[in-house]
């Protein structure tokens, strides 16, 4: 029997998001923009050109958390679409999320000279980023460029994504020690409302950064397994 995918193609695209408000960043990592009145999923999605199979593939799986070797074969996703996804999502967090968190640390801490605590955050943060781009750098050079040779039938001898599976690491921990740092102890002073408020987004971004890494592990590589053995047996 075949399993049930809770969002279906036939579905609104804004009942999606009225749903589950999360999807609005998906849907921005797609390409795809506001403004699509009544129309389907699949609809919005051919309008915009994106593939709307990768884009059901992926919110379903936000949805179940789970990804099964049934579901490769019954979603059909396409890994040009999803790497295409991948590629934007790290532009959102190199490019976007992080810096627009970092100018609100700033401005929640009190970054004088004589606030050791403030400067420890700052400091961790800022290395934490680093880490992060090295991560999406690795990433989009050397992982995405070879899936690109990979579809076009001419990969390197030297490299395979279980090389990227086993080093593939979780990115998000990090945020939550930098959390717990500011939580435990940041000498705060007066009014919460700033701190709170980039508290706040260090948890969404720590979630998606989650999310993230697992649409990797789970959707990823194992289509990208599946396109080797093809390669393989057409040799
Ligand atoms: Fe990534
Ligand atoms: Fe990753």
């Amino acid at each position: 029997m075949k399993k049930h995918y809770k969002y279906k193609e036939t579905d609104k695209m804004s009942d999606l998001i009225c749903e589950d408000y999360s999807l609005l960043t998906v849907m921005s990592r797609f390409g795809l923009s506001l403004g699509f009145g009544d129309q389907s999923v699949k609809e919005v999605c051919r309008t915009q050109h994106v593939d709307h199979k990768t884009f059901l593939a992926v919110v379903n799986f936000m949805e179940d958390g789970q990804f099964q070797p049934e579901d490769l074969e019954d979603s059909e996703f396409s890994i040009e679409a999803l790497m295409e996804y991948l590629k934007r999502a790290h532009n959102y967090f190199l490019d976007f999320n992080l810096p627009a968190i970092r100018r609100k640390l700033i401005e929640a801490i009190d970054c004088s000279a004589a606030n050791d605590v403030a400067l420890v955050i700052l400091k961790f943060y800022d290395e934490y980023v680093g880490e992060v781009r090295k991560h999406m750098n690795y990433e989009d050079r050397r992982v995405f460029t070879y899936v690109e040779s990979l579809l076009k039938g001419t990969p390197p001898e030297d490299y395979n994504i279980a090389v990227f599976a086993r080093r593939h690491n979780q990115i998000n921990r990090k945020l939550n020690e930098l959390k717990n740092i500011i939580i435990k102890y940041y000498p705060q002073k007066g009014s919460n409302n700033l701190l709170n408020a980039v508290l706040f987004d260090i948890y969404n971004c720590e979630h998606d950064l989650f999310s993230h890494c697992r649409i990797e592990d789970y959707m990823f590589v194992p289509a990208v397994l599946q396109l080797e053995k093809k390669r393989q047996n057409e040799k």
